[in-house]
């Protein structure tokens, strides 16, 4: 099964379907925050790896404030609501320089992990197809800025 990038077009958002619900009944919470802590891990070898985290304990909380994100978005409790407010993911995006190559990275990462989740094709699609989209949004720097 094929996870393609779809090329980022600057300042376009499409709109966006949430991840089907059933993934995190598949996967249970756990599942969930083990899946973001790998993307994480792999994030922290990468080209990008200057964005994130360099601090063990902020990589942790990063972890735990975007998993309780993702939970959220797949139909789970609104942790992310609860510990950080309204989401807002494109402002809280726009202090770091986000180009398109840097979204391609970072979806190389889940590239690496989706495969090998314990969930049907069509799940894992559901999940691969919100990521491909909703990274376009948080792009916010063109590539020769
Ligand atoms: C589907 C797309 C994405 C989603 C759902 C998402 C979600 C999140 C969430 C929930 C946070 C935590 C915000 C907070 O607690 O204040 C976060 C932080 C962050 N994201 Fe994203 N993000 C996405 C795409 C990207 C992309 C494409 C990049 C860069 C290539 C990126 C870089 C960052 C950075 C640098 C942070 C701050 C450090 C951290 O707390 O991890 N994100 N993201």
């Amino acid at each position: 099964m094929q996870f393609e990038i779809t090329p980022s077009r600057y300042g376009i958002r499409q709109g966006v379907q949430l991840p089907d619900p059933a993934i995190l009944l598949h996967l249970k919470e756990e599942g969930v925050r083990k899946l973001i802590s790998d993307h994480y891990d792999l994030l922290a070898k990468s080209e990008i790896k200057d964005l994130f985290p360099a601090n063990p304990v902020a990589l942790e909380k990063a972890k735990e404030n975007s998993a309780d994100f993702f939970i959220q978005v797949m139909g789970g409790p609104d942790y992310f609501n609860r510990h950080r407010g309204q989401p807002r993911l494109v402002q809280r995006h726009s202090r770091f320089r986000i180009t398109a190559a840097a979204r391609e990275v970072w979806l190389q990462c889940y590239q690496q992990l989706i495969p090998a989740l314990d969930l049907p094709d069509h799940m894992k699609l559901s999940f691969w197809n919100y990521l491909n989209i909703f990274s376009n949004w948080m792009v916010n720097t063109p590539e020769k800025d």
